[in-house]
């Protein structure tokens, strides 16, 4: 099968999730029904037209579309037009891990948690700022100490934890003064979790690999890329069963998602990733992601080709 990555940065460079292309690249070799490339964006174009279906502009020329794609796009990727190929290779038939609308929805961080709650998946209660803002509101509907966030941040960069209500108000006046259209949301501070966090990476609706992250120095952020270690983690049936609910409620067929320890057991949800890296966690579990990933397309185009055939055989 022929597999296309989308990815914008350089991929010999230290930049976010370069080191993953360059596992991707690696195991593809080592199979030999995996066909890779990677391409970035802006080597594609987008020409919307009923004609020519089976193939897509690359570098301003024709070339036939793969079976598979992985749109893999580090947090400085977000421009329209990156989702805008997702959306023009789905619609042309092309197999999608992470279709546009999923990579979308988890982006916002408040439409993820908006749809978890609906599903009945727990998560910290979270609210939209408003400016001016409500102190006394937030004070009583989520408290304090409180966890503001901006809306699409990822890495850890733009999470705060805001020990006291004059500390949070300092931090809303300077944002209300230079930036009142940042888009920021407060949530619930989880404080059994200080510092400690779950990744479970789900592929296809099932928990491929799990690790738990620990942040250094007493920091409060467990990513990985903020230098948290990372150690093994044997999940249990509750985190299992949190993390492949959350998956099938977003829609995310690959992704990496983020349970908090809740005070009294259990879990609740930090986030889900649709682009995750995974470093680290193949440090801490041993597992071979991207063989994993590759599994999962294989069967996936399987899957699609008995429909095919399926409706071929029922229109004979
Ligand atoms: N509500 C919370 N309570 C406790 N810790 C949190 C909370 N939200 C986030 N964290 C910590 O901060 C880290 C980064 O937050 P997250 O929402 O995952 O942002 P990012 O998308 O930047 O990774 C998490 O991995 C977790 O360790
Ligand atoms: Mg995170």
């Amino acid at each position: 099968m022929e597999v296309w990555v989308l990815y914008g940065d350089d991929i010999e460079s230290t930049a976010d999730l370069a080191h993953e292309i360059r596992r991707f690249i690696a195991e593809a070799a080592k199979v030999d029904d995996v066909t890779l490339k990677v391409y970035k964006p802006s080597q594609l174009d987008l020409l919307v037209t009923q004609e020519s279906r089976d193939s897509i502009l690359i570098d301003g020329n024709a070339v036939p579309l793969p079976d598979c794609v992985y749109p893999y796009y580090n947090h400085i990727d977000q421009s329209y037009f990156s989702l805008a190929i997702v959306r023009q290779l789905e619609r042309l038939g092309v197999h999608v891990f992470n279709g546009a609308a999923t990579i979308e929805r988890v982006r916002d961080k408040l439409h993820a948690h908006q749809i978890l709650a609906q599903s009945g998946i727990d998560t910290p209660d979270t609210m939209l700022a408003k400016f001016p803002v409500d102190i006394e509101l937030v004070e009583k509907t989520i408290g304090f100490p409180v966890v503001v966030k901006t809306l699409n941040g990822a890495l850890g960069i733009g999470v705060f934890l805001l020990e006291s209500q004059s500390a949070f108000k300092d931090l809303m006046e300077l944002v209300g003064e230079t930036n009142p259209n940042l888009q920021l949301i407060f949530q619930k501070f989880v404080s059994v979790s200080k510092g400690r966090d779950l990744r479970l990476f789900v592929v296809n609706g099932e928990v491929i690999a799990a690790m738990e992250r620990r942040a250094k120095d007493g920091g409060f952020k467990a990513n990985y890329s903020s230098g948290a270690s990372v150690h093994m983690f044997e999940p249990d049936q509750e985190a299992i069963d949190i993390a492949v609910k959350t998956a099938e409620a977003l829609d995310i067929q690959v992704g990496g998602i983020d349970l908090l320890f809740k005070e009294n057991g259990g879990y609740t949800i930090c986030e889900a990733n649709t682009f995750p890296g995974f470093k680290g966690l193949e440090q801490a579990s041993g597992v071979n992601v991207p063989l994993r990933i590759f599994d999962a397309m294989r069967l996936a185009l399987n899957e699609k080709k008995a429909k095919n055939d399926n409706v071929t055989s029922i229109a004979q």
